[in-house]
């Protein structure tokens, strides 16, 4: 049941400190703080390249983990949506690993792409949430998210789960290529080991959320911006706000704005931007100038840095706790799925089964 919760979706919300608890301990010994992912049947750390396929929520997770694999492992990653990638019948590389995230592990298009990659000779890694789904069955080895059942039709607590058991994939991989040191592997594992209790901090801005919501509920568009690992989670933060509140929302990579999207700014269109204390801060802080300029009513998410930094410019902000910038993605999640979840409560829409989805697409 909802456990006295109004909905599925904010019951799964408010899960994440247990569930991504759950993923750490599984992934990471809770004694040593060592981070000892399942024996694979193939090196990774070894592979030419990494391909990831995934689709809605699940490819954003994937997303993200380019951002880890490539800057700490130093591991080249390709990566697409599933009915794209599918069709294409790209080359793949010797000596490679191709990754399917799937909460359901029953995604028609995830699966077939999967096929296509074994055929094509590539080792198969996926990242699933449900066992004994299809997508595991046919994998060369699985790593689980330990989410639990995710009722809701938007996905949350998979996500975070994802993103949390792809961390500790990628730091180990960076281990073993000699891309990062001892000392910095254990950092990233403390990190990680601190996310439940960050996450925990995160669930009390949920009546400041709520609040705002107020404001991103009369509005027609809604742009989310980020950069880096931020980017994808801009993209996560739309597709929530579109699913369930059925408002219009685009995820545009910060940088990217003056290329186009800044035209649609202006006072009616809120800008929720994600900025995290990282080496793109400052990058950053001058696209959210850039669109107050165009008094674009900026919503910031950000640390104590980065309020302090902007506080003068932007309408509303909301404060997260400082951290690794590896784990930021985990954390910036939370914000992001509240808002849309009051939204849609705002809005009266059916928060758990929103119209014309469902929870597994297993049809192209
Ligand atoms: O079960 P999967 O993770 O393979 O599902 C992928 C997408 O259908 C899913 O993430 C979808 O985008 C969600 N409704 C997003 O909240």
């Amino acid at each position: 049941g909802k456990d006295g919760y109004r909905h599925y979706m904010l019951k799964e919300i408010y899960e994440q400190p247990q569930v991504i608890g759950d993923t750490v301990n599984s992934y990471i010994n809770p004694e040593t703080s060592r981070i000892t992912m399942p024996d694979l049947p193939f090196d990774l750390a070894r592979a030419s390249r990494l391909t990831i396929v995934a689709c809605g929520t699940a490819f954003y997770a994937g997303l993200v983990a380019k951002y880890w694999f490539e800057t700490l492992a130093r591991l080249p990653v390709e990566i697409d949506i599933a009915s794209e990638f599918r069709y294409r019948e790209a080359p793949m590389p010797e000596n490679g690993v191709a990754l399917f995230i799937s909460q359901s592990g029953e995604t028609l298009d995830t699966l077939e792409a999967l096929r296509y990659c074994k055929r094509q000779g590539q080792r198969i890694l996926s990242v699933v949430n449900a066992p004994e789904s299809t997508i595991a069955r046919e994998s060369d080895a699985v790593l689980y998210t330990m989410a639990g059942p995710e009722i809701g039709v938007a996905s949350t607590k998979a996500f975070t789960t994802q993103l949390t058991t792809l961390a500790c994939l990628a730091a180990q991989v960076a281990h073993a290529r000699g891309a990062i040191d001892d000392e910095r592997l254990m950092s990233v594992a403390r990190s990680l080991r601190e996310v439940p209790a960050r996450a925990a901090e995160v669930l009390a801005h949920d009546e400041r959320l709520k609040d705002l919501a107020a404001e991103v509920s009369e509005a027609r568009d809604v742009l989310y911006l980020g950069r880096g690992a931020m980017y994808p989670l801009a993209m996560e933060g739309a597709l929530k706000l579109k699913e369930i509140s059925y408002i219009h929302a685009e995820g545009y990579a910060a940088g990217e704005l003056k290329h186009g999207p800044i035209a649609l700014i202006d006072d009616a269109v809120p800008v929720i931007v994600l900025v995290p204390s990282d080496n793109l801060f400052e990058k950053v802080v001058s696209n959210v100038q850039e669109v107050c300029a165009r008094s674009g009513k900026v919503l910031l998410i950000a640390d104590r840095k980065g309020i302090d930094r902007l506080s003068d410019r932007v309408r509303w902000s909301v404060e997260l706790p400082a951290c690794d910038p590896i784990v930021a993605p985990i954390l910036y999640a939370i914000p992001v799925q509240l808002l849309a979840y009051h939204t849609a409560v705002l809005k009266g829409t059916d928060v758990d089964q929103p119209r014309n989805l469902a929870k597994s697409v297993t049809v192209e």
